[in-house]
């Protein structure tokens, strides 16, 4: 058995080794001795897009101290940065000594991607940095530079080269854009760039005139609240029997086209909680809807680097719904009891940042006077039933 374990691990550096190889020949190829230009240049003509890109986590993406946190702990950085910092595809920059390296998910880095190698998952993206910037217009004309229009800019496939991304040992860690592939939104044609390039009305060059499908470069997401708040809502609905309280939860997931929540290791956690007027707690539960990532024994882990495979995923699917319901015997408790309903949002562990609430819903329930079959059982049986019925529960989205 011990030997099995060694046997896998060391597996699973080989297969590290390779993968940090195919990068390095990817570079190889892909170094034709051609630059990127800084973003800063473009600022002086596309301010506004600037602007946007600026305060967006594309350009946060390696400088990101979430990121950096995690980076810090990998022994091999290279995979790593080659996605934050992608221009080290082209300059092999990893120890990210130059400033362009820095600017992380650059303007010329996307807008000089000419197309995709289909069969190359290791370097998906032909690179053509150069004068050329490709676009989504056919007729826009700059002095400084050549303009091409290439429609993958405007579809889900470029976006997938990353937001897909799959361990050398199968893990899939990253699945944004084969959840999208997989629901009503891709079957329907609207792609990420319509909910996270949101189009306007605008002069997209200084001195250009007015275009009315500029795209906002702002790609928001779970850093925020308004976007949050969009994917979904909570709905809490209560009734009694007797001193027997039941409280139904619903999370939907109407605005993300992807899981709620998307991501690596993001979590929704759903809390309820029930307190008598004096302030007791009579019940609370909380529910975590993520990925659970485990090792080869099957043993939960917390981060994916620890991980071979995913023991479970009840996250919520996009357009779907997930209902979920629980009951607690309030007896020995009178009079109104307050029901509160949270949804909170964890993008990071809780010790880097506390999850945010993003819904919270009170709901007030009277208890009646037991006339009900429930207030006949002995209270200790009653209480061993809701035991039952929660850990039947449990079980069945676990194994899910
Ligand atoms: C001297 C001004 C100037 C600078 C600097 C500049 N651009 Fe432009 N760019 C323009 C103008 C003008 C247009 C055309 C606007 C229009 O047609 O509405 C344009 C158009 C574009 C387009 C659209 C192309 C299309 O076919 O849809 C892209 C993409 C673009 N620029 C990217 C960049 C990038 C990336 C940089 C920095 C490396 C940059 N630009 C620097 C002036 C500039
Ligand atoms: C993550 C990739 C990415 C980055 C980074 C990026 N863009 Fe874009 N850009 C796009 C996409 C996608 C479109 C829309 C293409 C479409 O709809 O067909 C676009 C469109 C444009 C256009 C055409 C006009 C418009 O508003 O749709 C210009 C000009 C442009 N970008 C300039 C820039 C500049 C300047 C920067 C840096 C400040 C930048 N872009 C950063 C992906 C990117
Ligand atoms: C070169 C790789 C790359 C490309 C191409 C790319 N992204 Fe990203 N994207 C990232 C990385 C890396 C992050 C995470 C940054 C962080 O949080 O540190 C990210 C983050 C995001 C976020 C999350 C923002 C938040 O608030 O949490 C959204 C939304 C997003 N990208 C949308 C898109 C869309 C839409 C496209 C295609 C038009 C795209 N991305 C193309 C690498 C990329
Ligand atoms: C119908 C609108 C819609 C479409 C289509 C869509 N998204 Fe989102 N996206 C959202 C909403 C709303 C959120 C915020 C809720 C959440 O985090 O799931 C979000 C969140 C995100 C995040 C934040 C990360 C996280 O962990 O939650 C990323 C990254 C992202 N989307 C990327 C993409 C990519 C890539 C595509 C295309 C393959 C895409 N989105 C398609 C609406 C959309
Ligand atoms: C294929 C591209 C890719 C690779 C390779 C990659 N990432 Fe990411 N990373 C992303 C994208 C895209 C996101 C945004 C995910 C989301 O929120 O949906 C992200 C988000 C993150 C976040 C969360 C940042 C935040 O602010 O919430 C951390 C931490 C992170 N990555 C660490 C790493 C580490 C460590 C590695 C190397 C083991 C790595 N990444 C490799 C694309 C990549």
């Amino acid at each position: 058995m011990k030997n099995e374990i060694d046997i896998r691990y060391f597996v699973k550096i080989l297969l590290v080794m390779l993968f940090v190889e195919i990068i390095a020949t990817g570079i190889a190829a892909a170094d034709t001795g051609k630059q990127y230009t800084s973003s800063v240049q473009c600022k002086g003509c596309h301010e506004q897009i600037y602007n946007e890109w600026s305060a967006s986590m594309h350009s946060q993406a390696l400088s990101d101290p979430i990121f950096q946190g995690a980076l810090s702990q990998q022994k091999d950085k290279t995979i790593c940065i080659s996605c934050h910092a992608p221009i080290t595809r082209l300059n092999g920059d990893f120890n990210m000594t130059e400033d362009i390296t820095k600017e992380a998910i650059s303007c010329d880095f996307c807008h000089t991607i000419s197309g995709l190698n289909e069969s190359n998952h290791m370097q998906p993206f032909i690179l053509d940095p150069g004068e050329t910037k490709y676009g989504q217009y056919a007729d826009s004309a700059s002095v400084t530079h050549k303009s091409k229009d290439l429609d993958l800019l405007g579809k889900s496939e470029f976006c997938q080269a990353c937001h897909d991304l799959a361990f050398p040992n199968g893990l899939v860690v990253l699945s944004t854009y084969a959840e999208w592939k997989d629901s009503d939104y891709a079957r329907d044609g609207i792609v990420c760039q319509d909910c996270h390039m949101k189009t306007t009305k605008r002069s997209i060059a200084s001195g250009a005139g007015e275009r009315s499908d500029s795209r906002r470069h702002d790609w928001k997401g779970g850093h925020f609240m308004e976007m949050l708040q969009t994917a979904g809502k909570l709905e809490v609905i209560t009734r009694t029997e007797g001193k027997k309280v039941f409280v139904t939860a619903v999370i939907s997931n109407d605005g993300a086209g992807h899981k709620f929540p998307t991501g690596a290791d993001t979590k929704l956690i759903l809390e309820i909680a029930a307190t008598d007027k004096n302030g007791n707690r009579i019940f609370e539960n909380k529910t975590q809807f993520s990925k659970v990532f485990g090792d080869a024994n099957g043993n939960a882990v917390p981060v994916p680097d620890l991980a071979t495979q995913i023991l479970s995923d009840n996250r919520i699917q996009p357009k779907g719904r997930s209902t979920n319901e629980f009951s607690f015997d309030a007896s020995g408790y009178d009079g109104d009891i307050k029901i509160t309903g949270a949804l909170l949002y964890r993008l990071t562990p809780e010790e880097v940042i506390p999850p945010v609430k993003i819904f919270e819903e009170n709901k007030t329930v009277r208890l009646t006077e037991g006339k009900t079959g429930a207030k006949s059982i002995p209270g200790f049986m009653v209480a061993a039933a809701v035991a039952g019925m929660i850990a039947a529960y449990l079980s069945r989205w676990r194994k899910k």
